[in-house]
């Protein structure tokens, strides 16, 4: 007997894939962070997510689809990345990895920004795949927040973000991951042994995951010579962040508030008395990956407590650790890729 739960997890997937083929905007549930989705065949859909996120039209976006043939469909394997290609889709698919491959002319320019190369994923989370299935369309979808903006691990985040602006969010509960996907392009220098792995952008498939398929190097996106400087974030908590590097003290200015995001609780060098609030990212196992889970929703209530500034802690860079210190660099307007 099928159990309550897939039963209505149906009913809502079914809701969203009459929008979605609709030409609606819909956010939904990813294993990273919630993304909102439009049909990625169809570029007035596509332009309601950019006019919904308030995102310039030079910010590529991620198209989503259920396997690997569906990559094919919308994207060419070049032949000589295919064997690595193949090995990573076979290790991380479905999951937290977006491929940058050659586009296949059936996805629209404003999809790419006009780039020749499209970022795909295949995602885990089972509402999004059971709305992939539904629709039986790829499905364009960045991060459901207003543009500059923390992405949404929860529903009621995505509420706050973009209530009134769309149709339907889609509850799936709280991501499992927290962070968005890793995005890498790949190549092979002609005469190489071996693929190079460029990370654009650290997520949960960290390098020392991926250092088993080829040569793994920090990467940036393409520069957009059309939009000079675009992406200087400006990411955000509107409430101004200090990022601390690891062992640095911290002195508070008489009459202000402020707020601190710490790894585990431990005070260190710091004096907890200082802050009006404490959020701690592990207070668990101390690991990494529940830091990531936790990051964005505590950077959200941080935010909406009314503080001066908010003091964040570093973490390890190892592990999914980079990726959290990359969006932490963000938040304090540091980081070299904005957000979006
Ligand atoms: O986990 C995720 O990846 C989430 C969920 C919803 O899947 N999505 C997400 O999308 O984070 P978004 O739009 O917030 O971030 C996508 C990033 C942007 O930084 C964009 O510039 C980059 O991917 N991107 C997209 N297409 C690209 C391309 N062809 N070349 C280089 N960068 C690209
Ligand atoms: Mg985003």
């Amino acid at each position: 007997m099928e159990t309550d739960e897939p039963e209505t997890l149906g009913v809502a997937a079914v809701a969203a894939a009459r929008y979605l083929t609709a030409g609606e905007v819909v956010a939904l549930p990813a294993e990273t962070v919630y993304g909102l989705a439009a049909n990625a065949f169809d570029p007035v859909a596509v332009a309601k997510i950019f006019a919904v996120k308030e995102r310039p039209d030079f910010d590529p976006l991620i198209v989503h689809v259920r396997n690997l043939e569906a990559v094919r469909e919308i994207a060419m394997i070049p032949s000589e990345i295919e064997d690595v290609v193949l090995k990573l889709a076979n290790a991380f698919w479905p999951g937290p990895l977006t491929l940058l491959l050659p586009k296949k002319p059936v996805i629209p320019d404003s999809v790419t920004s006009g780039l020749p190369t499209v970022a795909v994923r295949v995602p885990s989370h089972a509402v999004f795949r059971r709305v992939l299935k539904e629709c039986r369309l790829p499905l364009a979808a960045p991060s459901a927040n207003r543009f500059g903006r923390i992405s949404p691990t929860t529903a009621s985040a995505v509420v706050k973000e973009l209530g009134g602006r769309i149709p339907l969010v889609l509850d799936g509960g709280a991501c499992g991951e927290g962070v968005e996907s890793t995005i890498l392009r790949i190549t092979r220098p002609p005469g190489s042994p071996k693929p190079v792995l460029e990370v654009v952008r650290a997520g949960p498939v960290t390098r020392e995951l991926l250092k088993q398929f080829g040569i793994v190097k920090k990467g940036s996106r393409e520069p957009r010579p059309d939009a000079p400087g675009q992406l200087q974030s400006h990411y955000a908590p509107t409430t101004p962040l200090r990022l601390l590097a690891e062992g640095e003290g911290f002195s508070p200015q008489p009459g202000k508030t402020y707020g601190l995001l710490s790894v585990d609780g431990e005070p260190g060098r710091l004096n907890l008395s200082d802050f009006a609030m404490v959020a701690v990212l592990s207070p668990g196992s101390g690991k990494l990956s529940e830091a990531a889970i936790r990051l964005f929703a505590l950077l959200r209530q941080l935010d909406e407590a009314g503080l001066d500034e908010i003091i964040a802690e570093s973490v390890a860079e190892q592990g999914v650790g980079v990726a959290i210190m990359d969006r932490l660099r963000k938040a304090a307007g540091r980081g070299g890729n904005g957000n979006d």
